[in-house]
């Protein structure tokens, strides 16, 4: 093997999927813990000085108690080197999440054990499914009153539609909780010395008779098609359960995938670097209107200095200041391998799922827009500054704060989001970085959709539609509907227009 390829097959780049309250915080910081911690990009409940300096924007984040904000955390395991995208975790979801679990090979799915199976986590977990990412159950709280272990199974199953394979088993429960059973391993993980005659062991053994006769072993090639899940049992917060968890992934983690383009799919492996765009950071300074674009590394590796092509435009993106989330001690790293992330300080220039290339004109399919479920017109405060707003909505429609669609009949803007909390956060913004107060008004629409066409009926459907066409943040045609009725009777009468609510940029080149 070569040395490139060697330090590919040792990446894991996983998120971590919850309900709020299940213990995602606790679990990557245990983790975190286990894996000695390298870096925080980005920070874990951090309280200090550096994160109050960030952003007046985190304001919002610190009001209401919740990370706003994507960040990336890597650390060392054993031989691995594991890239947790943390995603927001909040109730209200945003486009960032989905588009982080593009970035991700695989996904930690965590379960409060006395509550199963909750709103969120199923949300997140039809998102992994629709993209086939590998999914690991870790069933958290065990120390506390929990369900009984078959019967969470049994839920994951059959609320998931998901084969279960437990691959460690409780010791004791609730406050007598002390490790697991790793069935592969076939060894005891537990926090104290128990005698065989203790009735936690007895009871353990009893289970285990039953666990193996009645239900699934694990096996890998079920888990990477992602139709099953290996499930660990544990209690973050006394770090039970959180090495199996780490184990496991170093075992059979997926390393990076090949990621599809219009013109062919890259192999992770391949020498030539490639990156794709998933996610905009702006003004992390206010003193700055810097931009972070953090790019998943595809293919290859990339090295501090180089300069790649922007494959939309052609042009040279040089990599002089890339920041490297893989860094001992806080010290930056000089390159970056398949399924590291970087983050690359821009004026505006890179975009949400543009394609970095060494040379080779191809663009990354997979990093969706979608349709807005909420639509508002915003309303400004201070007439004068309309030229303000035009360029700081599109800014932070660049960024995908919100999604942007200029009515084609010349009135106010409308802003499309796809939970609620973005309209907090593009307000707040607009005040406090770009000195642009405003409000948000109805719409008579509530739904948009992506259309396109053969050229001449794409113009004949856009001139009769006029009153409900909208231009986009890259100015593609965008319909607005009333209704879902008016949007399938539209429909219905437009059979030579295609509408889509996900505007993939490039995904047409594909099928094309
Ligand atoms: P989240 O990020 O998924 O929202 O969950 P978080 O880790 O913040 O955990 C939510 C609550 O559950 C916290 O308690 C946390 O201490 C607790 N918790 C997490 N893991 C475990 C576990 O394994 N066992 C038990 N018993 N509790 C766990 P809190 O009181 O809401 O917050 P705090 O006062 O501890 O900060």
């Amino acid at each position: 093997m070569t040395a490139l390829a060697n330090e590919i097959r040792r990446r894991r780049t996983f998120a971590i999927i919850s309900h709020p309250d299940a213990g995602k915080t606790t679990l990557t910081e245990r983790l975190l813990v286990a894996g000695g911690a390298i870096q925080l990009a980005g920070n874990v409940r951090a309280k200090g000085e550096r994160r109050r300096t960030r952003s007046d924007w985190m304001a919002i984040e610190r009001d209401r108690g919740i990370s706003v904000v994507t960040s990336v955390m890597t650390f060392e395991y054993k031989d691995c080197v594991f890239n947790l995208l943390d995603t927001p975790g909040h109730e209200d979801f945003s486009e960032d999440t989905y588009r982080t679990l593009t970035a991700v090979d695989s996904a930690v799915m965590v379960i409060d054990a006395a509550k199963g199976i909750e709103a969120r986590t199923r949300k997140l977990f039809e998102i992994c499914r629709l993209r086939d990412i590998p999914i690991i159950t870790f069933i958290n709280k065990m120390d506390r009153e929990a369900q009984d272990p078959f019967a969470l199974l049994d839920e994951v199953a059959n609320t998931l539609a998901l084969d279960t394979a437990p691959v460690t088993w409780p010791v004791g429960r609730a406050a007598d909780f002390i490790g697991t059973y790793d069935l592969r391993l076939q060894e005891y993980r537990l926090t104290q010395q128990v005698p065989e005659s203790d009735p936690r062991m007895q009871g353990v053994a009893e289970e285990l008779e039953l666990v193996r006769a009645a239900l699934p072993e694990f096996e890998v090639e079920g888990f990477m098609e992602g139709h099953l899940t290996p499930v660990f049992f544990g209690a973050a917060i006394k770090d039970i359960g959180v090495t199996d968890l780490l184990d496991a992934l170093s075992a059979f983690g997926p390393p990076p995938r090949a990621q599809p383009a219009d013109t062919r799919i890259v192999s992770a492996e391949e020498e030539t670097a490639t990156a794709l765009v998933f996610k905009i950071q702006a003004n992390m300074d206010p003193n700055h209107r810097d931009r972070i674009a953090f790019a998943r590394v595809c293919s290859g590796k990339i090295v501090r200095g180089m300069r790649m092509k922007q494959a939309r435009t052609g042009k040279q993106i040089p990599l002089h200041a890339p920041q490297f989330f893989f860094a001992r001690d806080r010290q930056l790293a000089e390159e970056a391998f398949a399924g590291d992330v970087v983050g690359i300080p821009n004026h505006g220039t890179l975009r949400i799922g543009d394609t970095l290339t060494e040379e080779e004109g191809l663009n990354f399919t997979g990093v969706p827009y979608f349709a807005p479920e909420i639509l508002r017109r915003v309303q400004i405060k201070d007439a004068m500054k309309a030229k303000k707003l035009k360029q700081a909505l599109q800014e932070l429609a660049e960024e995908g704060v919100v999604q942007l669609f200029r009515p084609r009949d010349g009135s106010q803007p409308i802003v499309g989001v796809v939970g609620v909390l973005q309209l907090d956060v593009l307000m707040a913004r607009l005040a406090n970085e770009y000195g642009v107060p405003i409000t948000f008004d109805q719409t008579p629409f509530s739904l948009a959709r992506w259309v396109s066409g053969e050229k001449a009926a794409l113009e004949k459907f856009i001139d009769a539609q006029r009153s409900a066409m909208a231009d986009d943040v890259d100015g593609d045609p965008v319909f607005l509907a009333s209704s879902a009725f008016m949007m399938r009777r539209t429909a219905e009468l437009s059979p030579d227009i295609t509408f889509r609510d996900v505007k993939d940029m490039h995904a047409d080149a594909v099928s094309a």
